[in-house]
């Protein structure tokens, strides 16, 4: 992260900013600090940089030029145009969400006002985004710019050690932080709660979290409002979609909640959620649209519950499950405000989506969780505009040949039992073609090996055709 400010007061930025963690960040090169003197800028022999304000009134204004050319000479050096933040108390509120979206830039410019303000003509012309650290005013930028670059650089990786970063903290999931105690056990008559002495993580864990909800409760009952619960339903019979809608649902959420519906069991479970709920429904793409399975998201009941919908696939395309999706969430109460479509492994080819979701989608996954978060902090529900057809016919989907060897056949019955749409018949351990969605989760739960399937003439197909690398898609 290379942060840019642009201030009239350089040496307060670097000396306030050169210590400690931030200091160690500089050193190491995960950060860099470039504070760049406006008044290097000026065109005046003294090398003024403010002026009185046009129509009368107190004090002096900064005067568009320097801090235009200022601003020109940081853009030329980084050779594009970066996010430029102006501090001000007119901005939008920082807070977590806003630090972390900002920390997955790779430059950021700060701009700090003084005196009256700055000639509002060139904010017009290199601002991005204003940005206010609190309801109050300060006598510069400079001490909001370091907040916010504090705050930021948190997020930058490398900056903290691994055991600071992983550690629950305060406003992650709109929670407060749980409260710490060290030694001694019993400090002038206090003990240390009881709980946090017993040794077992599972209860020290639930404390935790029960403490951290009671705080927010008590301190902050504001948070308490923008808070989601996380639930991932997830239909993924060989488990690439479940580890998709599992990344996605580990940036949205702490502590998420899952509903395997790849289970025959799960899909009769009727399940309620509320305003204060965000699903994830995720299914893989079969033939341009949603597996053949009946009543597919149907035991999920929301009450304009915001909901995101995931069509993972491999590599080929997804084409109408995103939109057929879209529907039926909507008409089990739900409101789709986002649809992503990830490349997972192709079953049938193990060229087509190998190693995804990877590195890079986990930035888009990041960056599209951020905007829901926002989102839903800002209780916006609009519907996402998703692409395809909402109703399209369904297509027969005949599948590569599958075998059953006999002789390797143990009569477990693991793959009957796991079977998503129940085609195995437990006794005879035929499969009824009526009924097989093709999906080859009986060929990868068999532990003898007895059943395999030929997919090289799709595979050849596909890997003739598809093996252009496509990206996530985002829709909001
Ligand atoms: C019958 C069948 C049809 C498929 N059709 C498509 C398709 O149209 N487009 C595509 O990109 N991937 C397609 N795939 C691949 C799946 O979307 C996905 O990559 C994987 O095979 C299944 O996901 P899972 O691991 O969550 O079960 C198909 C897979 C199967 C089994």
């Amino acid at each position: 992260m290379n942060y840019h400010v642009l201030t009239l007061f350089p040496e307060m930025i670097e000396q306030g900013l050169g210590t400690s963690i931030l200091g160690r960040a500089q050193k190491s090169g995960r950060i860099t600090l470039d504070a760049v003197n406006i008044r290097d800028y000026s065109e005046d022999k003294h090398m003024r940089v403010d002026d009185y304000p046009y129509g009368g009134g107190a004090g002096m204004v900064m005067q568009a030029e320097p801090v235009y050319r200022a601003y020109q000479a940081v853009e030329q050096k980084i050779g594009h145009k970066p996010r430029v933040i102006y501090l001000t108390p007119q901005g939008r509120l920082f807070d977590q969400t806003m630090v972390e979206e900002l920390a997955m830039e790779e430059d950021l410019v700060f701009l700090c006002g003084h005196y009256e303000g700055i000639d509002e003509r060139v904010l017009e012309e290199v601002v991005t985004d204003y940005v206010s650290i609190g309801d109050y005013v300060l006598t510069g930028g400079e001490l909001a710019a370091m907040v916010m670059i504090d705050a930021i650089s948190r997020f930058v990786p490398g900056v903290l050690g691994s055991e600071e970063s992983a550690q629950f903290e305060s406003l992650q999931d709109n929670l407060l932080e749980y409260p710490h105690y060290s030694r001694p056990e019993i400090w002038r008559g206090r003990a240390v709660p009881e709980v946090l002495l017993s040794g077992d993580h599972k209860k020290i864990e639930a404390w935790r979290r029960e403490q951290s909800v009671a705080r927010t409760k008590e301190r902050r009952p504001d948070l308490m409002e923008k808070q989601y619960t996380v639930t991932a339903a997830y239909f993924s019979p060989t488990e690439g979609t479940k580890r998709a809608a599992e990344m996605l649902a580990g940036e949205l959420s702490q502590t998420p909640k899952y509903i395997e519906l790849t289970r025959r069991r799960i899909r009769r479970q009727h399940v309620k959620f509320g305003s204060h709920d965000l699903l994830i429904a995720a299914a893989p793409v079969y033939g341009g649209q949603l597996p053949g399975v009946e009543g597919l998201f149907e035991n999920l009941h929301g009450e304009n519950t915001p909901c995101i919908v995931m069509a993972a696939y491999g590599n080929r395309h997804y084409d109408d499950t995103l939109a057929q999706m879209a529907k039926i969430l909507t008409q089990q109460g739900f409101i789709c405000i986002g649809g992503i479509a990830p490349i997972i492994p192709h079953i049938y080819s193990d060229k087509l989506g190998t190693g995804r979701p990877d590195g890079e989608d986990a930035k888009i996954f990041r960056q599209f969780a951020l905007k829901i978060r926002r989102r839903l902090e800002d209780h916006d529900f609009t519907p996402a505009e998703l692409p395809g057809n909402p109703s399209p016919e369904p297509k027969p989907m005949k599948g590569a040949p599958k075998f059953w060897d006999g002789t390797k056949c143990t009569h477990c019955q693991t793959c009957a039992l796991k079977c998503p749409v129940g085609a195995i018949d437990a006794d005879t351990m035929q499969i009824r073609e009526d009924l097989c969605i093709h999906c080859m989760r009986c060929a990868k739960v068999c532990p003898a090996e007895a059943r395999s399937y030929d997919a090289s003439q799709v595979k050849a197909y596909l890997e003739g055709n598809y093996m252009a690398r496509r990206e996530v898609e985002c829709f909001l």
